[in-house]
């Protein structure tokens, strides 16, 4: 299926994880893809892994946090005839610190790469995005609606639904569709560092779904490419969550609490 055959899709943090995976499907399904991230040769390694002749597809590195990056990128794609219709808000970093201990550099750090960076982002797409009825989705979080720690980068994410909603409203007219996604729990790069300290977090996190598992980035890429995809027509401003059920449970359990309930 090329559902988006003849469209041109930015993904940001494309470099790693969902991002990456985000990047493949929208590519499998037709799109010109430009892969955006902070790491020069993971953003190349995976444009150049797409489906499609060579030359098809970009990778370009930006730190989304700094408006001279967004800008050099902007003009990066124009200058590869590239102007993007669908725009995957995806980088982020997430500070494992605890609250009492967060320096303001680092709640800054959160709060500038995946609030302030889709904020850039589209600012500076706006233009593209608007001439031709675009689409937007911004990867956000369940902790963007719930407290599961993490407050910098929670703050941020709940932001971002925030942001989502005030686009989808403002570029209706102009028929750019703009929604959020709120993955759960994923198998990606960003659980290596707590996973090296932690061996057995992602398999105690799994117990708190009701599915039974934690997601893989595939999950979030189906989401996202329903709601770039004319399927999605009639949706925006949605915060869709991608979560096995997470956060339709109705109790204030928590962890393993949750088998309890079952
Ligand atoms: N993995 C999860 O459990 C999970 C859960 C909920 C939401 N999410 C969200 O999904 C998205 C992707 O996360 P992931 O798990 O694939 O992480 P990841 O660490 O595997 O990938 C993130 C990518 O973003 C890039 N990046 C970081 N800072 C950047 C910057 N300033 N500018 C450009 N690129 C930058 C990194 O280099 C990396 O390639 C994030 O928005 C994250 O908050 C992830």
């Amino acid at each position: 299926m090329h559902e988006l055959a003849g469209r041109t899709a930015l993904v940001t943090g494309g470099g790693s994880g969902i991002g990456a995976r985000i990047a493949a499907l929208l590519a499998t399904q037709g799109a010109r893809v430009a892969v955006a991230d902070l790491d020069a040769t993971a953003a190349e390694r995976i444009a150049t892994g797409l489906p499609g002749p060579a030359g098809t597809h970009l990778g370009i590195r930006a730190d989304v946090a700094a408006e001279d990056d967004v800008v050099a990128m902007v003009q990066a794609l124009h200058e590869a005839d590239m102007r993007p219709d669908l725009l995957i808000n995806n980088a982020a970093t997430c500070s494992d610190l605890a609250y009492e201990e967060l320096p303001l550099t680092t709640w800054r750090r959160d709060l500038d790469v995946s609030l302030t960076g889709a904020f850039l982002t589209t600012r500076h797409l706006s233009a593209d995005l608007r001439r031709s009825g675009g689409s937007v989705v911004n990867i956000a979080s369940v902790n963007a609606v719930r407290s599961f720690g993490n407050e910098a980068y929670s703050a941020a994410k709940a932001g971002l639904v925030s942001l989502t909603q005030g686009l989808a409203v403002r570029w209706a007219s102009s028929r750019v569709r703009v929604n959020a996604v709120l993955p759960g729990t994923i198998r990606t790069p960003i659980w290596d560092e707590r996973l090296s300290r932690d061996p057995d977090v992602l398999v105690r996190a799994a117990r708190m779904y009701p599915l039974g598992r934690i997601g893989e980035p595939e999950d979030v890429a189906q989401a996202v490419a329903f709601l770039v995809s004319d399927r999605a027509a009639w949706i925006t401003g949605v915060a869709l969550p991608v979560d096995g059920g997470l956060l339709a449970v109705g109790s204030t359990a928590f962890a393993s609490d949750i088998e309890e309930i079952r």
